[in-house]
């Protein structure tokens, strides 16, 4: 008989954390299925992991529902998904009062619209086969609301509380949910014109604070093999995701 073929499906793999998702994944997968908007960069990427893994390139707009009809489409045809990626995802910074409300729509789309059509795609065959791993991309600023980035921070939230509802729901099922929140990573994310027009600059952020994608994803696939849902990697974020949960607890007289 014919070893399972494992399959992962990484979105937003074109750049930053999700193109390292696909590195570090394809040590452990035969295909992965990429999705960007951008297929040079899908293309070069499948290029690079040759030998290593099968790079199936999807090309979609995850904020919009075309997009999301192509991705589902890829799941159902992909065969039960050992690990599902949610990564796509971009920072729209801007005072409220001020901001276009199309940018901010199109965070909650990408980070929260996204996640729950390819999470509610993939489940079934996870279900049945009894086992899988679901990374959905949070973030530190999941923790605590700022001035500027509360859309981004309030829909990255919504991914730490359905993730831990979604782990309650599926551990009698041998799936793993992982949030996991990064804090700052060099990555292409702050170089989008979303973030630098709020005049942004990556040396107003203290080298301290920074780290490399490589080693967030190692720390997130690290963790799957732990019992915690919500992933801090880091121990500079750790104490800031601690300094904003116990400014909460003195919020409630605790
Ligand atoms: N870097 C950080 O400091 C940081 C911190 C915390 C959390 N995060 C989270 O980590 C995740 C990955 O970000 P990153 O740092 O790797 O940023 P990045 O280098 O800018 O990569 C973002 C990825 O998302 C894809 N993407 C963006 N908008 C998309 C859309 N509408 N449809 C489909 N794909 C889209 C991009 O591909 P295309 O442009 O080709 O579509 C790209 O592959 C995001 O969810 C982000 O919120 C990042």
């Amino acid at each position: 008989m014919q070893p399972p073929v494992i399959t992962a499906l990484v979105t937003g793999a074109s750049a930053g954390i999700g193109a390292e998702f696909c590195r570090q994944l394809a040590d452990r997968c035969d295909v992965i299925v990429a999705t960007g908007r951008r297929e040079d960069r899908l293309s070069a990427l499948a290029a690079e992991l040759e030998g290593q893994a099968e790079i199936h390139p999807v090309v979609a707009d995850l904020a919009t529902n075309e997009g999301r009809s192509l991705v589902v489409a890829a799941v159902h045809q992909s065969g039960p998904l050992e690990y599902l990626v949610n990564n796509a995802g971009f920072g729209a910074a801007g005072i409220f009062a001020e901001t276009d409300l199309e940018s901010q729509q199109q965070q909650v789309d990408l980070h929260i619209t996204a996640t729950l059509a390819l999470t509610r795609a993939a489940l079934p065959a996870m279900i049945e086969r009894g086992r899988g791993f679901i990374i959905n991309l949070s973030s530190l600023a999941s923790f605590a609301g700022y001035p500027a980035g509360m859309v981004y921070g309030a829909s990255k939230a919504f991914l730490n509380i359905f993730s831990e509802g979604l782990q309650q729901e599926l551990s009698s099922h041998g799936i793993k949910v992982q949030s996991l929140c990064p804090g700052y990573t060099y990555s292409e994310f702050h170089d989008r014109e979303t973030i630098s027009r709020a005049g942004f600059s990556r040396e107003q952020v203290p080298p301290e604070a920074w780290m490399d994608a490589p080693e967030v994803v190692a720390l997130s696939l690290e963790a799957l093999n732990g019992e915690q849902v919500v992933v801090v990697p880091g121990e500079h974020n750790i104490a800031v995701a601690r300094e904003s949960v116990r400014a909460l607890l003195r919020q409630l007289g605790a």
